[in-house]
């Protein structure tokens, strides 16, 4: 998961040093955004040093001199990264431009354009916290559903004792688990996810397969899973480890998928095929390698069954969210797929397009859902992709519940 840690300018900044590594402890990755403020008491060099990666200190970084288009709009794309914010320490400037949406720099901005929860540990001097300006600031944001880390009382820098010494960190860090135990939008679901390559036999030793890795199908399980749906992984061969909390399936052939995508959809209220599964098998499966001579040779090959169709043909409440793996007409060939195998999403992929498709860690998709809305996403991480997707399927499943109820 991904927190992005807005820093700000008071003396408790390099407390936010040791919070990242506390973060990082929680298998989080850290994203470090500095304000103007809080580079005067710590260098973004800290940071990056403790983050590993690029810290972000202004909205139009220049580039020899001139602003560049790609840092004006960094703060879209570190948004859409991102699971959630924290601000620590926050000061009392940040809290009144977070309220009142005013937006002059990277971290101000990127507040507005995030949709990620968001949780805020002040630090300030007593008497700035205990102003009616803060207060009123800071009841503005908590009715936001902005998560406030109220600061401790104790002794201040600036020579005081009393409320504003930025809270502890198991605190802060509690806050954000709870923070992000409220993103569970799949609480109560059960969700199947197909993954992976099937491989077709020919022989004992030699079978028919393809490129796919599986990265896709596993960031769909672990996103849905992170959602708190219960999910269960029918995967093909792939060299990826399970994600936490999912249970895996393995199977090997479209036969043996098949068989276990049957048994265990029965139980599922959300079925999501990303595998790639092999349209075709050898109609004849040798008991013995085949020998070489040095005969032209053929095989003969026959159908595989289309398990998404079959377990769509009969989905009652279910939700079918398919995958089209297409080199041309993608649009058009999604469209199709989405009206004949009875699915309630197809995700489109151009397998053919640079970053996108079979093994790459990234993905290119536009999402066609039944209902006629279509989604084209820029190249993004499969993680992003899965989550763009289970959004989907949970307007999806909003919008069939709203129109069943005033149906009844
Ligand atoms: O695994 P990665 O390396 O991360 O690569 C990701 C991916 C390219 C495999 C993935 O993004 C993707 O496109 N998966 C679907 C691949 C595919 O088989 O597409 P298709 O257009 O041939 O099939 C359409 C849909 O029917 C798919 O949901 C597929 O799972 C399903 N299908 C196909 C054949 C079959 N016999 N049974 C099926 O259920």
């Amino acid at each position: 998961m991904r927190i992005t840690l807005g820093v700000t300018g008071g003396v408790a900044a390099y407390k936010a040093a040791e919070l990242v590594r506390r973060l990082q402890q929680d298998a989080f990755t850290v994203q470090v955004v500095m304000t103007r403020g809080a580079r005067e008491f710590i260098t973004p060099l800290t940071f990056a040093a403790l983050s590993g990666q690029k810290v972000i200190t202004d909205l139009f970084a220049e580039s020899s001199g001139e602003a560049n288009l790609e840092s004006a709009i960094e703060h879209i794309a570190v948004a859409q990264r991102t699971d959630l914010l924290l601000v620590a320490p926050a000061t009392a400037d940040i809290l009144a431009k977070f309220a009142r949406g005013i937006a002059d720099d990277f971290l101000t901005t990127l507040y507005l354009a995030s949709t990620a929860p968001v949780v805020v540990a002040p630090a300030m001097n007593v008497n700035m916290w205990n102003h009616a300006a803060t207060q009123e600031n800071v009841e503005m944001l908590r009715a936001r559903g902005v998560k406030i880390v109220d600061p401790d009382e104790g002794y201040l820098a600036c020579g005081v004792t009393g409320a504003g010494r930025l809270a502890g960190q198991e605190a802060i860090v509690a806050a954000v688990h709870e923070a992000l135990r409220a993103v569970r939008d799949l609480a109560g679901e059960k969700v199947l996810v197909t993954a992976g390559p099937t491989r077709e036999n020919v022989d004992p030793v030699r079978y028919l397969t393809n490129r796919s890795s599986g990265k896709m199908g596993y960031a769909v399980a672990e996103a849905a899973a992170r959602r708190g749906a219960h999910v269960i992984l029918v995967s093909g061969p792939t060299s990826l480890e399970a994600p936490v909390g999912v249970e895996r399936v393995d199977v090997r052939s479209a036969e043996e998928m098949h068989r276990a995508v049957v048994e265990k959809v029965a139980e599922c209220s959300i079925a999501i095929f990303a595998a790639a599964v092999a349209d075709y098998r050898p109609a004849d499966t040798n008991a013995q390698k085949i020998k070489r001579n040095n005969e032209a040779m053929s095989i003969s090959l026959e159908p595989t069954p289309d398990i998404l169709a079959s377990v769509a043909r009969n989905k009652g409440e279910r939700l079918i969210v398919g995958f089209a793996a297409e080199t041309d007409h993608v649009a058009e060939n999604a469209r199709k797929k989405l009206a004949a195998k009875n699915a309630d999403l197809m995700v489109a992929n151009d397998v053919t397009a640079e970053g996108a498709g079979f093994d790459h860690d990234t993905n290119i998709v536009t999402l066609f859902a039944r209902d006629g809305r279509d989604l084209a996403l820029p190249r993004m991480s499969k993680s992003e992709v899965a989550q763009h997707i289970l959004d989907e399927v949970v307007r999806l499943r909003s919008t069939s519940r709203t129109a069943h109820r005033s149906a009844v």
